[in-house]
């Protein structure tokens, strides 16, 4: 029997849930203005491919990695609903700084080089390390953790994810008793990656927490992803994942961490504030100005969801907001 999909009120378009700054970023095309950098820009964004492509890029693994994946699942997080189809996953993203589709990060971000990789995690700390990603891993017990994320966008996936604690990280480095936030912060090469040519964007990405958030146990910080490690246009070769937050808080690529005692600036909000705010927890009750968030879009099988308070996670995260 043919499905017959007839479009409910509260149902946004992809083109509608696009976030500001790509309306922004068209706008300046269309307006021939930042000519050089539009120029630029434009080829990468103008050439992605318009549909999924049939073969994702083969994840390369080290050494290393042969022998930490896969990890052990943790039974504590369930899922309601079945586990997003590889496929899907791996070719709907968002990385602006490879492009503004959802398809093209799969493309571009595989010119990013991710070995060595170092990250420094310093500030309001007694132990400032700058770990190599490698000599990280062989230090941390890796789990698995089977987890729902939901894209301020009103689409959602769920996700094997494999990495470790984020509050395993910062007890390495003996967070100060005045740190009261954390920043972290993506890599900048606005060569390799064309969306940072965007100058009137504030790069690099940035997000932040409340230090409270960060030593919570669901936020985790993920190296792998469906038994393998990560892929490239998922964040490799580490991002933040917490699941009850809108995915814009989940930061990719990692290369700075740093505890300080003022609520940092972040991207989105920096971009627009109105619409992006710094907690961003998931919540069905409050519209983004131009979409409800009532309901959710699953990416591989379109069914829709109500969106559920903290994503779910209120028993892990609620008595954060007390
Ligand atoms: N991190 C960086 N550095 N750049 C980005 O553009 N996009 C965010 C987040 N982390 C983004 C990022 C958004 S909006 C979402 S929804 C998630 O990554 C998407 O993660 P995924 O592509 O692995 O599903």
């Amino acid at each position: 029997m043919p499905h017959i999909h007839i479009k409910k009120e509260w149902e946004i378009s992809d083109n509608l849930a696009t976030p500001e700054s790509t309306y922004l970023r068209r706008r300046e095309f269309l307006k021939g203005t930042a000519l050089t950098t539009a120029a630029t820009v434009g080829v990468l964004y103008g050439c992605g491919p318009s549909s999924p492509p049939n073969v994702f890029p083969e994840v390369k693994w080290n050494a290393l990695e042969k022998s930490i994946y896969p990890a052990k699942r943790n039974p504590m997080y369930e899922l309601d609903r079945p586990i997003t189809a590889e496929k899907i996953a791996a070719t709907y993203n968002n990385f602006y700084e490879f492009g503004s589709g959802k398809i093209d990060p799969v493309h571009y971000a595989q010119k990013l080089n991710t070995r060595p990789w170092a990250i420094q995690v310093g500030g309001l700390v007694n132990k400032p390390t700058t770990f190599d990603m490698d000599d990280l891993l062989k230090t941390m017990s890796l789990e698995e953790r089977v987890l729902r994320l939901r894209c301020v966008e009103a689409w959602a996936m769920a996700v094997p994810w494999i990495g470790f604690p984020f509050s395993e990280l910062l007890k390495k480095v003996e967070p100060k008793a005045e740190a009261t936030y954390v920043r972290l912060e993506t890599f900048y090469q606005p060569f390799t990656a064309q969306g940072q040519l965007a100058f009137w964007e504030p790069w690099p990405y940035v997000e932040g927490l409340t230090i409270k958030e960060a030593m919570n146990e669901l936020a985790f910080l993920a190296t792998g992803i469906y038994g393998h490690p990560l892929p490239k246009q998922h964040g490799a070769p580490i991002r933040l994942v917490v699941p009850w937050k809108y995915g814009f808080k989940s930061i990719k690529s990692i290369v700075k961490i740093e505890l300080v005692n003022y609520r940092p600036a972040t991207f989105w909000n920096t971009l627009q504030g109105l619409e992006y705010d710094f907690t961003a927890n998931v919540d069905p009750r409050i519209p983004h100005p131009r979409w409800p968030q009532t309901r959710e879009k699953m990416i591989d099988t379109g069914d829709i969801r109500p969106t559920l308070p903290y994503n779910g996670y209120g028993e892990f995260v609620a008595k954060m907001y007390t």
